[in-house]
Formats: C-alpha cells, sequence, structure tokens
C-alpha cells in the first residue's frame, strides 16, 4: 500500500526538563501533525552530547523524554518514535553531508554563537550540530518539520545543504519545509519575558516544567512579569509580560487572543495571571499523570523504542544507500554493513 500523505519529521532533544516552551513549539505540534502524515520523531540524543553533560542522566532523560511523547499523545500505532542513537545511518548522513556544508554558514547560526559564547570549552560538535539536524531531516525524504521559531536558521541550512547536494551529486532530497505555529511559537520567560523560556538558560521561576505539580504552576504565573501600564492587550514589543501570558493563554485553551483581551478588559493583573495559571494547570495535569504512569514501565518504553527504531532504519536505509552512491563510494554485493541484506537505491 502506498502512502502519500506528507512525510513528517521533527527532533527533540532529551536533556533537562522539558518547558511549556517546547510544548508549544514542540509536543502540542507534533500530535497536531501526527493526524496530518507519515510521522517520525527522533530524540536526539547525538545533539545532547555537544555541551557538557552527564553520561547518567542522559540516560534517564532518554526514558523520561520518550514517556513525555506518549504521555502528550503520540500514538505509537501512528508515529514512529525513535532515539537517534539506535539507527546509525543519522551519525553517517552527517559526515557525508559535511562535505557539502559551509564552514562560514555554521558559524552564522545564533544557537551556536549563544551556546559558545563565554565558555572555555566549545566542542567541534556544538559547531557542527546543525550537519547532523539536517541528515536527520533529510534522510527521511521529509515534507514538513514541526519546529518552534528558534529552529528556523537550522531548518534553512538543511533546505540550503539539499539544494547543494542535489545539484553536485543528483536529485536525491526532497526539500523540507518548516511548520511553524501561528502563536506560541516563541514562549518567552515569565520572569524576563523578552528572553526565551528555555530548558538550561531559564531560572526555576521564569520557566514552567511540563511535569511541574500544579501548584509550583499556579505559583510561577502569580509571580509572573507583567508591565506597568493597566491594560491586558497584545503588543509583543510594547508589553512583553502580558503578550506572552496572551500567548500561553491561547495556547492552552485554543481560544484566540482577541477572544481573551475582550474577555480580560477590565479585569486587574492578578485575576488575569490566576487564570492563566489554571489553564495551564488543566493543560498540563493530564500529561503528568500519563507521563508517571508510562516512566514507571522502562520495559514498555524500551520495546516501543526498538519498535519505532527498526521502523525508522527501514526508511532511512535507502536514502543513505543513495547518498553513497551517487557520492561515489564503491558498492559491494554483501553492503557495508558484515554482509547484512541491505535494500539499495531510492
Ligand atoms: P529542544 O528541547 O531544544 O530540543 O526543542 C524542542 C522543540 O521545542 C523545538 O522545536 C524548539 O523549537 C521548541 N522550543 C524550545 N523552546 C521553545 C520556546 N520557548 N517557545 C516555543 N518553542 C520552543
Ligand atoms: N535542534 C533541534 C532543537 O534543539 C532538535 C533537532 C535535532 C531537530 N534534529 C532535528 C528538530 C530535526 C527538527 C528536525 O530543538
Amino acid at each position: 500500500m502506498t502512502d502519500n500523505r506528507p512525510r513528517v519529521f521533527s527532533g527533540i532533544q532529551p536533556t533537562g526538563r522539558k518547558t511549556l516552551g517546547n510544548y508549544s513549539g514542540g509536543f502540542r505540534q507534533y500530535v497536531q501533525t501526527q493526524e496530518q502524515g507519515d510521522a517520525f520523531f527522533c530524540i536526539v540524543d547525538l545533539h545532547s552530547i555537544t555541551v557538557d553533560y552527564d553520561p547518567t542522566e542522559l540516560h534517564e532523560s532518554t526514558l523520561d523524554l520518550a514517556a513525555l511523547l506518549f504521555a502528550s499523545g503520540l500514538d505509537a500505532e501512528r508515529s514512529t518514535v525513535f532515539c537517534q542513537s539506535h539507527v546509525t545511518a543519522h551519525a553517517e548522513a552527517a559526515w557525508l553531508l559535511s562535505a557539502v556544508t559551509s564552514y562560514g554558514q555554521l558559524g552564522r547560526m545564533t544557537q551556536f554563537k549563544d551556546k559558545s559564547a563565554g565558555r572555555e570549552f566549545v566542542s567541534a560538535g556544538l559547531f557542527t550540530y546543525p550537519v547532523l539536524m539536517a541528515g536527520d531531516i533529510l534522510l527521511y525524504q521529509t515534507d514538513l518539520v514541526p519546529i518552534g521559531d528558534d529552529q528556523r536558521q537550522h531548518l534553512e541550512l538543511a533546505r540550503d545543504v539539499a539544494e547543494r547536494f542535489n545539484h553536485r551529486f543528483g536529485e536525491t532530497f526532497r526539500i523540507p519545509e518548516g511548520v511553524f505555529p501561528e502563536i506560541g511559537g516563541r514562549i518567552m520567560d515569565l520572569q524576563e519575558p523578552t528572553k526565551k523560556m528555555s530548558t538550561t538558560l531559564s531560572s526555576e521561576q521564569g520557566a514552567v516544567y511540563m511535569t511541574d505539580p500544579p501548584d509550583a504552576i499556579r505559583k510561577k504565573f502569580k509571580s509572573a512579569v507583567t508591565d506597568s501600564e493597566r491594560e491586558i492587550r497584545y503588543d509583543p514589543d510594547g508589553k512583553p509580560g502580558i503578550s506572552n501570558l496572551l500567548e500561553i493563554m491561547s495556547v492552552a485553551t485554543g481560544e484566540p487572543i482577541a477572544e481573551l483581551e475582550r474577555r480580560f478588559a477590565g479585569a486587574g493583573y492578578g485575576e488575569f495571571k490566576e487564570a492563566v495559571g489554571e489553564a495551564v494547570v488543566e493543560l498540563l495535569a493530564p500529561i503528568r499523570e500519563r507521563f508517571e504512569a508510562l516512566r514507571s514501565d522502562e520495559r514498555e518504553l524500551q520495546r516501543l523504542l526498538a519498535v519505532g527504531a527498526e521502523k525508522a532504519r527501514r526508511v532511512a536505509e535507502p536514502t543513505l544507500e543513495a547518498m553513497y552512491e551517487r557520492m561515489g563510494f564503491v558498492q559491494v554485493e554483501a553492503g557495508r554493513l558484515f554482509g547484512a541484506a541491505r535494500p539499495r537505491g531510492l
């Protein structure tokens, strides 16, 4: 049976605790796009070794993330959820694609500049990170990539790499398109609303975590920074605090911002912040409950990841083979992997 639905692919790092920002730009869109196409969601563990990390924590947070992805609504029957390190094609593709990636363009990536600034040790992997990401996407002949605003530049690089490869070695990759949320593509820190809510850079009070207990969530919204002028109006440049809260409420309830402005016209900031907190509690509490249940069964999580890896390998392999072939590497009958039977060509 042929599947004419678009191919969907996204990746998410198994580092730190996932935030409401990740929910808005990531999880929420993954669940929506799994309805639209043949969807692959990759826990990008190979990306997580590009900054200082702890091996024991990586192990735990990889399983945490798997549980959280299923808890937020990904369905193992419909979507392929897997770990990047289980599909060796990703590491191989990154090396091959580095031949058609510009050093200058990598140096212009804002994420690289932000994460390397002021660090004593900057790994080579942090610099080549977007090449690995390009390989993730291109190996699956991806049409749609659901991501938050902060990944725009990386996606642009992936498109450039694909075009350069196609031009140099012959038509091989589909050119992917990003899918960005209309509202909530960039959720801001509750304490510093001009900065992105971030797993690594936000303070405990500035970030809402997807597994925060209800009372912690309420408290964080109560102490959220607002603006001096007492009016609940959407104006991200002039009123970043209130605008961020309006976006969060819209993400949590699905109500358009204009409607929220009308509903809260004349309300005080205290009342509004409390309402936003309650809406987020309602959104996250069921996810947290499902997370706890799924996380306690590690064998089942491992089984689901094994099934996902198997399917991902099968889909990625023909593209990787085509890359080797078109780049001029010698092909032998037994294939590259200890005589394993591997499909050939696209
Ligand atoms: P990461 O945890 O960096 O792997 O990010 C996973 C997904 O969450 C990516 O698609 C990001 O673009 C998205 N994301 C991260 N932070 C935010 C934020 N503050 N607002 C919206 N989306 C975000
Ligand atoms: N760089 C992305 C982030 O930090 C994660 C990622 C890795 C990704 N590979 C990807 C996202 C492929 C989309 C597609 O959020």
